[in-house]
C-alpha cells in the first residue's frame, strides 16, 4: 500500500524535473497521482489527515511540475484536475422519466397580473371565479430528482440539459435531509427539489478550504453544485448539503389533488419542504406574500432569488401543460437585481456568429451579489449613446464613456449589465465612445440596417469571428454537444484551417484518422485523445431534427423555436423542402410556417433566407449529408389523432382555443385554420359556420366537442 506520508518519491523525488527522463518522469506522476488521493481520502473520508499541509502542497506542486516539463505524460486521474478532491467529470447519464422544466420569470407586479390573466383566458375562467395559487421561496441552489421505488431511494440525478442529467445517487445518499427509505410512498416516486447550503455553512467550508489550501467558492450555489458534484462521495458527505423538496417526476400514483396538498404529502413522507409555503387566492395575495418573504430574505440563512407561484389544483395543472421548456401554470416572481458601481476601463467589441458587433464593458473588478463581476454588456451602440430602441433618451439621455463610473446589476444568471452612470464622477478627458463602423476582426464594412438596433459585420463566412462563433454554437452543449471538442478546441482547428464550417467536423477521422500525426503531435492531443474525439464525433453523427435546427445557429432560432419547427415539420426532407419552395410574406409555405404556434413573421423571414443563401445552404447541405437525423418525434405516436390534421371551429364548451389547440399537439396532431382537402378531423362547435359546409363537400370527418375529447380519452 502507498503511504501518504509526504515525502519524496524514493527515487526520484530528489531529483530536478529537467534531469528526470520519460520513464522515470512516468513512474514518479503515479506515484504522486496515489500519494495525493490517499492524502485526500484521509482528509474528507476519515476526517484524518495523514500529511500536513506543507506536505500536502509540496506533492501538488511536484506533480504540476512534472506535468509542465512532461505535458503528454499528464495522467487521466492528474492531481492537478482535481478540484476540491475530485474529478470533475465523468458521471453516468440518466435519462429523465419526465423531464425537469426550467420556470418562466416575472420581474413587475404587472407581470404577476398577466400571468394569472394568461391563465384564466387559456382555461376559460372569468375573472371573478376563484383560482388558488401556492406561493414558496425560489431556492437558489441546483436541482435534483430522487427516485423512489418500493420507497427505497434508488436513483439521484441532476437537471442537465433536462431531459439527461448526472447521476450522482452515491453523492445524494450523503445528505441528511434525503431519505433513504419511505414508508407508504406510491411504488414509483419522482421527488423533486433543490440542494442548497445555508450561509452559515458556507462560511465555516470556504474557511476550512482556505485553511486547508484548497479552492474557496464564490457563493452557496457554487459551493452546493461543486459539493455534489464530486466523483468521490466521501467529499459530498464531509460538505454540509440541504435539500427542500417542491416537485415531484414520475409517479405510479397521484400525490394529492393539489399542489399544497402534495407538498403536505412529501413532508408527511420525510422531506424538509420550506415553511414559507402558502396558498393564495389570486394576484394580490401573491404580491403581498412575495414582499414578505423579500422582508425577510436577508434573515433566512440561504439564498433565495424569487418567489415562485403555481397554480394549486392538479387537474388544472394537467390542463394547462407546458410550453416547450417551461410550465403554464407556474412562474418564479424574481427580486430585483444587486447593484453596485465600478469603473469602465475599456470597451471592446465581440463579433457574434450573427456578425453583430457586441460592446462589452471592461469594468474594474466589483462584487455584485457576492459575485466578483469584471464585464458586462452594453448592448449596443445606442445604448451606450444614451438612446433607447425608439430613438427617445434612456437614463435622461446620458452617454456611457470609457473612465465614466458606471452601475452594474446582475439578475440571476444572466450577463451583468450596466445601468447608469454618474456624470458627477466623468474624468475631464473622457470622450464620447466612437462606435466602429467596420468590423474589428476582419475589417469588413459594419452596417447597421434600417430598424436594426445592431451593427452587423458583412464579411460572412470570410469574417473569421463569425465562422469561429457558429462553430463554436454548434458545438454547444444545446446543439451537438461533441466531448472532447468544446469551444477552446475549436479556435484551434479554425485557426488551424482544419475546420472552418461544421460539415468539416465530420471528415476530420478521414483526413487525419489514418496517420493521425499532425493531431497527434499538437499540444494537448495525444493518440488516446484525438481517436476519443473521433469517437464522439461519430456518435453525434445520429441527431434529432430539433438539435440539427438549433445548431445551424439561424438568427431568430433558438432551442424553443427548433423544437417548434422539427415538431411541425417532422424530417429534415419536409422541413428543407418547404423552406426552399417558401416565398417569404405570402403563399402556403410561408402560411404553414407563420402558422405554428411560436413563429412570427421575422423569424419565419430568417430561416427562408438562410435556407435560401447559396453559400450558406451549400454548407448545410454537406453538414447534413454526413448526418443521420431523427425525425421529430411526435409528442405521442400511439394517439388515436397522432399525424391528423385537426380544425377547430365554432364555440368549443368545454376548453377554450388554445386549450384545444395545445392538446391536440400534445397528441401529435397538427392544428390548422383553415379546412382542406388535407385536413383529417373537423370539431365544430355550435354555431360553426362556412368551415362545417367545406368539410362536408370535402368529405371530412366532422364531429362536435364530447365526441372530440371521447376520441382522445379525457371525456
Ligand atoms: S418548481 C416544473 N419550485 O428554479 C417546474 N423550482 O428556474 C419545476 N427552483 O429548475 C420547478 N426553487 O431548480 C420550483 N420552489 C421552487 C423552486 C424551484 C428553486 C429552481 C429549480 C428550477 C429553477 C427554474
Amino acid at each position: 500500500m502507498v503511504q501518504a506520508t509526504g515525502r519524496e518519491h524514493p527515487e526520484t523525488g530528489g531529483m530536478p524535473v529537467n534531469d528526470l527522463s520519460e520513464d522515470q518522469a512516468a513512474r514518479e506522476l503515479a506515484w504522486l497521482a496515489a500519494q495525493l488521493q490517499a492524502a485526500n481520502t484521509a482528509y474528507h473520508r476519515d476526517d484524518a489527515p495523514d500529511i500536513s499541509d506543507a506536505d500536502y502542497d509540496a506533492l501538488k506542486q511536484r506533480n504540476a511540475a512534472i506535468e509542465a516539463q512532461f505535458p503528454e505524460l499528464k495522467r487521466a486521474d492528474s492531481p492537478s484536475e482535481v478540484v476540491g478532491g475530485a474529478i470533475a467529470e465523468g458521471f453516468g447519464k440518466v435519462q429523465h422519466v419526465v423531464r425537469m422544466l426550467s420556470l418562466g420569470n416575472a420581474f413587475s407586479d404587472d407581470e404577476v397580473t398577466e400571468f394569472d390573466q394568461r391563465i384564466r383566458k387559456y382555461l376559460g375562467l372569468p375573472d371573478d371565479a376563484p383560482l388558488a395559487y401556492t406561493a414558496e421561496p425560489k431556492i437558489d441552489g441546483l436541482s435534483l430528482s430522487l427516485r423512489y421505488e418500493d420507497g427505497t431511494l434508488v436513483q439521484a440525478a441532476t437537471r442537465g440539459d433536462g431531459a439527461v442529467g448526472e447521476n450522482v445517487t452515491a453523492n445524494a445518499r450523503t445528505i441528511a435531509d434525503i431519505p433513504q427509505q419511505l414508508r407508504g410512498a406510491p411504488d414509483v416516486l419522482e421527488v423533486r427539489g433543490e440542494v442548497y447550503m445555508s450561509h452559515a455553512d458556507f462560511a465555516a467550508l470556504n474557511e476550512r478550504q482556505k485553511v486547508a489550501g484548497a479552492k474557496t467558492f464564490a457563493n452557496p450555489r457554487n459551493a452546493a453544485a461543486g459539493s455534489l458534484r464530486q466523483l468521490d462521495a466521501e467529499i459530498t458527505k464531509s460538505r454540509p448539503l440541504r435539500f427542500f423538496a417542491y416537485a415531484w417526476g414520475d409517479l405510479s400514483a397521484p400525490l394529492a389533488e393539489t399542489q399544497s396538498a402534495a407538498i403536505a404529502r412529501l413532508a408527511a413522507l420525510g422531506f424538509s419542504t420550506n415553511p414559507l409555503t402558502v396558498t393564495c387566492d389570486g394576484p394580490d395575495q401573491l404580491i403581498a406574500h412575495y414582499t414578505q418573504i423579500e422582508e425577510q430574505r436577508a434573515n433566512l440563512g440561504y439564498d433565495i432569488d424569487g418567489v415562485v407561484y403555481k397554480v394549486d389544483d392538479l387537474a388544472l395543472q394537467r390542463r394547462l401543460g407546458f410550453r416547450s421548456t417551461t410550465p403554464r401554470w407556474a412562474i418564479a416572481h424574481k427580486f430585483p437585481a444587486e447593484l453596485a458601481w465600478t469603473v469602465l476601463e475599456a470597451i471592446d467589441i465581440q463579433v457574434g456568429r450573427t456578425g453583430a458587433l457586441s460592446p462589452v464593458a471592461r469594468l474594474r473588478p466589483v462584487t455584485v451579489g457576492g459575485v466578483v463581476v469584471s464585464n458586462a454588456t452594453l448592448h449596443n451602440e445606442d445604448y451606450i449613446a444614451g438612446r433607447g430602441g425608439d430613438g427617445n433618451p434612456i437614463r435622461e439621455g446620458r452617454d456611457i464613456r470609457v473612465g465614466d463610473w458606471v452601475q452594474v446589476y446582475r439578475a440571476g444568471d444572466v450577463i451583468p449589465k450596466i445601468k447608469d452612470v454618474d456624470l458627477g464622477r466623468r474624468p475631464d478627458d473622457a470622450r464620447p465612445y466612437a462606435f466602429p463602423d467596420v468590423c474589428p476582426e476582419c475589417q469588413s464594412a459594419a452596417i447597421r440596417e434600417a430598424g436594426d438596433a445592431v451593427r452587423r459585420c458583412t464579411g460572412g463566412m470570410i469574417c473569421p469571428a463569425q465562422a469561429v462563433e457558429k462553430l463554436k454554437h454548434f458545438v454547444s452543449r444545446a446543439a451537438f454537444d461533441i466531448e472532447g471538442l468544446g469551444a477552446k478546441q475549436v479556435e484551434q482547428f479554425y485557426s488551424d484551417g482544419w475546420i472552418t464550417t461544421p460539415a468539416d467536423i465530420f471528415t476530420l477521422r478521414d483526413r487525419f484518422g489514418t496517420g493521425l500525426q499532425q493531431l497527434k503531435n499538437r499540444e494537448g492531443w495525444g493518440e488516446k485523445s484525438a481517436s476519443n474525439l473521433f469517437d464522439a464525433i461519430d456518435d453525434k453523427r445520429q441527431i434529432s431534427l430539433a438539435r440539427l435546427i438549433y445548431s445551424l445557429g439561424i438568427r431568430h432560432v433558438g432551442e424553443n423555436s427548433a423544437t417548434l419547427l422539427a415538431n411541425h415539420y417532422g424530417t429534415w426532407a419536409a422541413f428543407e423542402q418547404a423552406m426552399t419552395q417558401a416565398t417569404v410574406g405570402s403563399g402556403p409555405a410561408w402560411d404553414d410556417l407563420i402558422a405554428i404556434d411560436g413563429v412570427g413573421a421575422v423569424m419565419a423571414t430568417s430561416v427562408i433566407t438562410t435556407l435560401q443563401q447559396e453559400a450558406e445552404r451549400d454548407s448545410i447541405d454537406r453538414l447534413v449529408a454526413a448526418l443521420d437525423v431523427q425525425a421529430a418525434q411526435a409528442v405521442a405516436t400511439d394517439s388515436p389523432v397522432a399525424g391528423k390534421t385537426v380544425v377547430f371551429t365554432g364555440t368549443l364548451e368545454r376548453m377554450t382555443r388554445a386549450e384545444a389547440k395545445a392538446r391536440a399537439e400534445a397528441l401529435g396532431a397538427k392544428v390548422s385554420g383553415s379546412v382542406s382537402a388535407k385536413t383529417d378531423i373537423l370539431v365544430a362547435g355550435p354555431g360553426a359556420g362556412s368551415k362545417a359546409t367545406k368539410a362536408a363537400e370535402l368529405g371530412v370527418e366532422t364531429m362536435d366537442e364530447d365526441a372530440w375529447l371521447a376520441l382522445i380519452g379525457t371525456a
